[in-house]
């Protein structure tokens, strides 16, 4: 199996749809690994797998960790690092944790959230051999600051996001809650691959979290999520049917022992 290369990846715009999934572990990144172009460790790991109640609290230690997982579990997806709150503010600390990351793992690019205001910090990672992903349209890291999860709808700001990213070397550019016929203009306005996640299907490609549409996510399924399992009431069942089975005696059974 061949690894994807970021070319491959830039060429697919307008001629292939792009699949990228979260992983944040090693057993998954695995499973993943075949059917997908890209996976993202995110900072979403801090919700679903630290439990807390949003992605800001997430540590350079933390995603590196899950990050060298993820590498050891996925041999051919391309695999791009989240930057955590508060690790790219301005252009230096930006780099230092940008190469930490090259050199602490195998991850291939990261990414970071932030529209034409992070273009300085996203040239300066660039010029200095790092590949990134953008992130615009709802940022999860800006939760607090606009109280709560908001869909954008304002055209001329994003595509101008868009636009200065694109400038500043992005090689792709995911674009979350956003309106789909706006989505389906940035797409346009941009020659780099465009990655929704609630932003319809006018996009050269999809990002879900893999505990969302495996629905192993159960307090709500935002619009945005198809469900293409029901992974919690099937671990549920099988975690009843095995302590049933411990409670009864009927496990383990004499073939199952030594
Ligand atoms: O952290 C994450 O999982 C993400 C996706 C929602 C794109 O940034």
């Amino acid at each position: 199996m061949k690894k994807i290369t970021i070319s491959q990846i830039k060429a697919a715009k307008g001629n292939r749809k792009l699949v990228m999934i979260t992983a944040y572990d090693a057993l998954f990144a695995k499973l993943f690994d075949e059917q997908v172009d890209m996976i993202l460790v995110g900072d979403s790991l801090n919700m679903i797998f630290a439990g807390r109640p949003d992605t800001l609290s997430a540590t350079m230690d933390q995603m590196i960790y899950h990050t060298q997982a993820v590498c050891a579990g996925a041999k051919k997806s391309f695999i791009v690092f989240d930057m955590p709150y508060g690790s790219y503010i301005d252009k230096s600390t930006a780099l230092q944790n940008a190469i930490r990351v090259y050199k602490e793992t195998q991850a291939d690019a990261v990414k970071l959230e932030g529209g034409k205001e992070k273009a300085p910090v996203i040239s300066h990672l660039v010029q200095n051999g790092i590949a990134v992903m953008g992130h615009i349209g709802l940022m999860p890291q800006h939760v607090r600051a606009e109280g709560g999860y908001k869909v954008k709808a304002d055209e001329q700001k994003l595509v101008e996001d868009a636009k200065a990213l694109e400038a500043a070397g992005v090689f792709a550019i995911v674009l979350e809650g956003v309106k789909a016929d706006i989505a389906g203009t940035i797409t346009q306005a941009v020659s780099v691959p465009v990655i929704g996640i609630g932003a319809g299907k006018d996009v050269d490609g999809q990002v879900l979290v893999w505990s969302d549409m495996l629905g192993f996510f159960e307090d709500f399924t935002p619009k945005f999520v198809r469900r293409y399992l029901d992974g919690a009431k099937l671990v549920k069942e099988a975690v009843e049917n095995y302590a049933k089975d411990v409670q009864n005696g009927d496990f383990p059974s004499q073939k199952e022992s030594y």
